[in-house]
């Protein structure tokens, strides 16, 4: 079997919080045992409500954040032992805004540069040819190089952006919510360039939105997290399909109501909307389930396979599933935040 690209295994991650300056620190369960792999050019995406640990995810997968427990492996290697230039220079990121990653004060043509800069790649003049390259790859006209960030449009910033993430030639690209602060005419077009791309270079990549639509159209597997919790993973074709967590068919349905000016519409839960500093007993989405049965609130449901695929949800009642799918791991206790 090939090495993946990236592995995690049983990451979590734990924040201290603090409510005011005297406030005793409270430990915050950020993420809770997310293991997760991706291969040469696959694309597998993330997806959850606002808080459920999907940038803390990408932080330790670029290894900005150390977490609490688990490991990550990059083509093989723990990443913690990879000098910090050479890991940036395997993983680089796409963020939300590029406004806040772009130097006002830079071009475009040195910005898009700065990678190669850093790492000393090739001598002036083929460096300026790599970045016209990327530029024309990116759609970004040559008459942009010239130009800085607050002259472009948003679209042609995230242009630039990524760009800049692939100049050098990286292993994999962390993209978290690379469209969500566009509009939607825009985002559908960085969306295609990202896909041709990604056949172009053969890169794999990480893709976090909150919005169901787009990982169904960009992604090859996908993750659902609900409180830091990975509730259903596998082919994105077999969870649209028939999603098995009941999380997931909610989103789904709210994907036929999008509302993008404000984040993620309402999904007509009930109950509060999860707090990662008071997590519930037993399934973590029971108190909002509309489907949820009294062990619910007890038993802590695993991440189970169904059938012979790789589909897996963590649901003591999943749906389009035989009655009673079985859970290997005897049933404990929910851990406590
Ligand atoms: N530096 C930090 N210190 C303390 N708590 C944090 C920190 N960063 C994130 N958190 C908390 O960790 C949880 C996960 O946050 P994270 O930013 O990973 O979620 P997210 O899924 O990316 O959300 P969004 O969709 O809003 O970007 C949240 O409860 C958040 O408040
Ligand atoms: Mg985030």
């Amino acid at each position: 079997m090939t090495t993946p690209i990236i592995e995690a295994r049983g990451l979590t991650h734990i924040y201290s919080v603090r409510s005011g300056l005297i406030g005793r620190a409270r430990p915050l369960r950020a993420l809770h045992d997310v293991s997760l792999s991706i291969g040469e050019g696959e694309i597998l995406g993330v997806v959850g409500e606002s808080g459920c640990g999907k940038s803390t995810l990408a932080r330790i997968l670029l290894g900005l954040e150390t977490p609490t427990a688990g490991e990550v492996l990059l083509e093989g290697r723990p990443i913690a032992s990879y000098p910090r230039r050479e890991r940036a220079l395997a993983v680089q990121p796409v963020f939300q805004d590029p406004y806040g990653s772009l130097n006002p004060s830079m071009s475009v043509e040195d910005l898009i540069a700065l990678p190669l800069h850093i790492h000393s790649i090739g001598p002036k003049h083929e460096r300026q040819q790599k970045v016209a390259r990327i530029a024309d790859q990116v759609g970004l006209p040559r008459r942009a190089l010239a130009a800085n960030p607050s002259q472009l449009s948003g679209g042609q910033r995230q242009r630039v952006a990524i760009a800049r993430a692939l100049v050098a030639g990286p292993r994999l690209v962390i993209c978290d919510e690379p469209t969500s602060a566009l509009d939607v005419s825009v985002q559908a077009q960085i969306l295609n360039l990202l896909l041709d791309l990604r056949a172009e270079h053969r890169i794999a990549m990480l893709f976090i939105s909150h919005n169901l639509s787009v990982i169904e159209y960009m992604t090859d597997r996908m993750m659902v997290m609900y409180l830091g919790r990975v509730v259903e993973s596998g082919s994105t074709k077999e969870t649209f399909a028939a999603p098995s967590h009941p999380y997931t068919a909610v989103l789904k349905e709210a994907v036929f109501t999008p509302d993008d000016e404000n984040g993620v519409p309402d999904l007509g839960l009930r109950g509060n909307f999860p707090n990662a500093m008071d997590i519930p007993s037993g399934c973590v989405f029971h108190p909002r389930c509309p489907v949820a049965r009294a062990e619910c609130a007890t038993i802590y449901p695993t991440l189970e396979r169904h059938g012979a695929s790789d589909h897996r949800s963590a649901c003591l009642f999943p749906l389009n599933a035989p009655e009673g799918v079985r859970h290997d791991t005897p049933a404990e206790a929910s851990p406590s935040a």
